[in-house]
C-alpha cells in the first residue's frame, strides 16, 4: 500500500499527535507521518515525534514579521518533505488565507466541541455555561474561517452535572484520540468529497459518531 504522507502542526503537549503516531504505526493504516512542525521550541509534542523517529522542525512565529512570512516557511518545510495531507493538532496560530488555499481539501483540524457550537477557545467552559447535555469533538477540513469547514467525524460525550472544564476536557480528549485517526484514515483513503459546506463520506459504516450509552 502506498501511504499518504502527512505533516502535523503542533504547539503543545501533542496527545492528538500521539494518537496519530500510534494509528500510523499499524502497517494497514493508509497514512504515515513524515514531519512534525512546531511553532514552540519546547513543545512536548516534539519529544513524542522524536521518540517515534519522525523528523521535526521548529518554526517560531516570533522570528517572522508577518503571518504570511511565517506560514510560507512552514509551507516550504511541508512541501520539501513531500507532505500530501496536513493535520493541525493543537496548533495555536491562525493561518493565512494563502496557506489555507494551498492545502484546500488536504488540511484537517480537531476542535474540542461539537461544531458549529462553541468555536474558539475555552470550549469546555462554554459548554458547561450553556448547559448543553452533550458535548464532544469535531474533525473538519480547514477553511479560512476559524473552526469552520466541512465536518468529517464527530464524537459526543455526556456533560455531567458536576463536571468542571477539566473533567469534561478529559472525557472529550479520549474521544479526540479516536476521532482524529478515523478522520485521517477517511481522507487518506480518498473517501471524502466536498459538496458545498458538507463533506460526503463514501463507503459503508465509516461515519458513525461515538455516542454515549443511553
Ligand atoms: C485538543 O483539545 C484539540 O482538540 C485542540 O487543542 C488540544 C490539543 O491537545 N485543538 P494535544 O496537544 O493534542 O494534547
Amino acid at each position: 500500500m502506498v501511504k499518504k504522507k502527512v505533516g502535523v502542526l503542533v504547539s503543545g503537549r501533542g496527545s492528538n499527535l500521539q494518537a496519530l503516531l500510534d494509528a500510523s504505526s499499524d502497517p494497514a493504516f493508509p497514512a504515515e507521518i513524515v514531519l512534525v512542525v512546531s511553532n514552540v521550541a519546547g513543545a512536548f509534542a516534539l519529544e513524542r515525534a522524536a521518540k517515534a523517529g519522525v523528523p521535526t522542525c521548529v518554526v517560531s512565529h516570533k522570528d517572522y514579521a508577518s503571518r504570511e512570512a511565517f506560514d510560507a516557511v512552514m509551507d516550504g518545510h511541508l512541501r520539501a518533505a513531500g507532505v500530501e495531507i496536513v493535520c493541525l493538532a493543537g496548533f495555536m496560530r491562525l493561518l493565512s488565507s494563502s496557506f489555507v488555499r494551498g492545502w484546500e481539501g488536504r488540511m484537517i483540524n480537531i476542535h474540542p466541541s461539537l461544531l458549529p457550537s462553541f468555536k474558539g477557545l475555552h470550549t469546555h467552559a462554554q459548554a458547561i455555561e450553556a448547559g448543553v447535555k452533550l458535548h464532544g469533538c469535531t474533525v473538519h477540513l480547514v477553511t479560512s474561517d476559524l473552526d469552520d469547514g466541512p465536518i468529517l467525524v464527530q464524537a459526543a460525550v455526556p456533560v455531567l452535572a458536576d463536571d468542571t472544564p477539566d473533567s469534561l476536557a478529559a472525557r472529550v480528549l479520549e474521544q479526540e484520540h479516536k476521532a482524529y485517526p478515523q478522520a485521517l484514515r477517511l481522507l487518506a483513503e480518498g473517501k471524502v468529497t466536498v459538496e458545498g459546506r458538507r463533506a460526503l463520506i463514501h463507503g459503508p459504516g465509516v461515519n458513525i459518531p461515538v455516542n454515549p450509552a443511553p
